[in-house]
């Protein structure tokens, strides 16, 4: 769950006196029992777990040239997790906080793929609990109108080249929502939530890494196929929006995206924009 940078990271974990029985329920996601049966060739191969870092974004950064293609960084609570757009990404006990370290033959320019493919694998995971997952453009996964999970993709390149590329993924998983900030209670959702029960996090972890490696492996030759799948769980295409960048504001129809995932929207003079990045709000009408 993201809330603005600006703010301070009033993690109501520590502030919620009684919630301590709360996460003793909650096993912990140790690597051999998400290593158990997990058929991946890549993806979840070597898995390091820490119970509380920073942000595994960051871990898996420091770590990336050292280790293999698909190491998983994963960790209970993040302390300062980071979301898109500067943001800070709160991360409580209950959640799924993973990092995957990858070595895609890919140009640079073409690192938005692996965001795709990250947030198709994120949807199709969570649809496998009878949930209807959409994707607001560009990569935030929402149920309803709420947001449930965020992909955040940072890469190194050389020479136009990818070097390695993170790609971060946060699950609002085993979290009770009433205790989210009040800034964002009303924009964020949990599966716990959504499913009256909480889930089995190693389950859900094993599905998603598996589901990501299925895309990660035909990013190359099926990119066309991922982004078709891709759109059609947008929820973003056909709704009026509001593209809020550094510089810029821009409001209109979203009428589609383009074969490199980027949003078309029909502004009120008629024009057309092609938007890149930036944060997407849905308007209510
Ligand atoms: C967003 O703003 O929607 C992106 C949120 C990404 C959060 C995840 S949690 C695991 C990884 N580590 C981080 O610090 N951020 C990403």
């Amino acid at each position: 769950m993201h809330i603005e940078s600006q703010r301070k990271d009033k993690s109501h974990v520590d502030s919620t006196a009684n919630i301590g029985h709360i996460f003793k329920e909650i096993p912990d996601l140790l690597p051999a029992e998400i290593q158990r049966g997990l058929n991946t060739s890549i993806i979840g191969k070597t898995i390091k777990y820490y119970r509380e870092v920073k942000s595994t974004n960051s871990i898996a950064a420091s770590m990336a040239d050292g280790v293999e293609d698909g190491t998983t960084i994963i960790t209970e609570i993040q302390t300062r997790g980071r979301g898109r757009i500067g943001r800070t990404w709160i991360s409580p006990r209950g959640g799924i906080w993973l990092s995957l370290v990858l070595k895609p033959k890919i140009p640079a320019s073409r690192a938005y793929r692996l965001t795709i493919a990250a947030g198709l694998a994120a949807a199709k995971t969570i649809r496998t609990y009878k949930i209807d997952a959409k994707i607001k453009w560009p990569n935030d996964i929402i149920i309803g109108n709420k947001k449930v999970c965020g992909i955040l993709t940072e890469t190194k390149a050389e020479a136009e080249q990818i070097k390695y590329a993170i790609v971060g993924i946060g699950v609002d998983a085993n979290i009770d929502t009433r205790l989210f900030p009040e800034e964002i209670r009303d924009s964020s959702t949990s599966l716990q939530t959504e499913l009256d029960c909480a889930i089995d996090r190693v389950e859900f972890i094993k599905k998603l890494l598996t589901s990501f490696e299925y895309e990660y492996l035909r990013l190359y030759k099926q990119f066309p196929q991922i982004l078709d799948e891709w759109r059609y769980f947008l929820a973003t295409i056909g709704k009026r929006v509001q593209i809020n960048n550094p510089s810029t504001t821009i409001y209109g129809k979203a009428i589609g995206v383009d074969r490199e995932g980027a949003l078309i929207i029909k502004c009120g003079d008629g024009f057309i924009e092609r938007v890149v990045a930036g944060e997407c709000i849905h308007a209510s009408i």
